[in-house]
């Protein structure tokens, strides 16, 4: 039981564009999960989450519904979870309770088997709308997490120079976002998330804005980064194509409260091209999901 007397956690603003929110009174104070006694606790355990937030008036909106799923280490292999689900269901709120950016009403999160009470750096969240700081260049952009971290000028400088070339943006280090397309402030955003290379990256719709073209480069990109650094990604989207394309496993979630209504493995494809995205296997796979998704309830 919560004590009264204790003061709730208090919301926080992480991010460029995060706005700090109340949330129900009912806030997990304690952890109840323990980690079990062999093996490791999962990367990432989250345990009956809910979310009711209480606007200045008392009205209640309940976001999110007891979601549970837990997420276990995949050394050698990136891995993508996708929540797909319909508009205001719930989805950011799901995110921004794993950052630590609101205290859940009910259940917990917990990394490493470590409950999440803040943000913090094993978790980094690229948000729906793009949040690059305007008055830094590119490169400052990006070396912003690991300035914070103390790294030295010329470590930080190798290390932003590799995420550069790797989101396509090494001529554009010193320019400042205002001169960048929306696909470009987007990969600024994305590489200044992973740079820091955090245990679980947070993508909440992050390329949603863009055009068809770019978003398939986008989403390439997102698959060979999560490869090569061994990030997991929970990564959300009401796009059905996208979430067969980058998902080892889709989370299905009704309308508000988010509830997960199913989970859906995707199949290792062999390749991931645009060729894949009209093959009959992937095909399938939207087919199998859009029947989830528009079954009768
Ligand atoms: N700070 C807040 N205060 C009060 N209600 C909120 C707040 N943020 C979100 N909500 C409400 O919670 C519900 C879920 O919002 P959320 O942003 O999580 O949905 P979403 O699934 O991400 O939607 P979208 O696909 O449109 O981004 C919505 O009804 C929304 O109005
Ligand atoms: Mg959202």
């Amino acid at each position: 039981m919560a004590d009264p007397e204790t003061p709730k956690p208090q919301p926080q603003a992480g991010e460029p564009g995060t706005i700090a929110v109340t949330v129900g009174e009912k806030s997990a104070a304690h952890a109840t999960y323990q980690p079990e006694q062999t093996g490791a606790p999962p990367k990432l355990r989250v345990s009956h989450l809910s979310v009711t937030y209480i606007d200045r008036k008392g009205n209640r909106t309940e976001a999110v519904r007891d979601v549970s799923f837990d997420v276990y280490d995949k050394p050698q292999s990136g891995e993508v979870i996708v929540f797909l689900g319909p508009s205001g269901c719930g989805k950011s709120t799901i995110l921004k309770a794993v950052a630590g950016l609101l205290p859940p009403t009910e259940g917990e999160v917990l990394v490493d088997g470590k409950p999440v009470t803040d943000v913090g750096r094993d978790r980094g969240m690229v948000f729906q709308a793009y949040t690059s700081f305007g008055w830094l260049t590119v490169r400052d952009n990006v070396e912003y997490g690991l300035r914070l971290q103390g790294m030295a000028k010329k470590k930080r400088r190798e290390v932003s120079d590799k995420i550069l070339q790797q989101v396509g943006l090494a001529d554009f280090a010193d320019r400042y976002p205002k001169d960048l397309s929306g696909g470009m402030k987007q990969r600024v955003a994305i590489a200044r998330t992973l740079v820091n290379n955090p245990r679980v990256v947070l993508m909440d719709e992050p390329f949603g804005a863009l055009d068809p073209q770019t978003r398939w480069g986008m989403q390439s990109l997102l698959l060979d980064v999560s490869r090569a650094e061994n990030n997991t990604i929970l990564f959300v989207t009401h796009d059905v194509s996208e979430a067969v394309y980058l998902a080892d496993t889709i989370y299905v979630l009704s309308a508000r409260p988010a509830r997960i209504l199913h989970q859906v493995d995707v199949p290792a494809f062999p390749v991931h091209d645009i060729a894949l995205k009209s093959a009959l296997e992937f095909r399938a796979v939207e087919k199998k999901l859009l029947d989830l998704i528009y079954a009768p309830k």
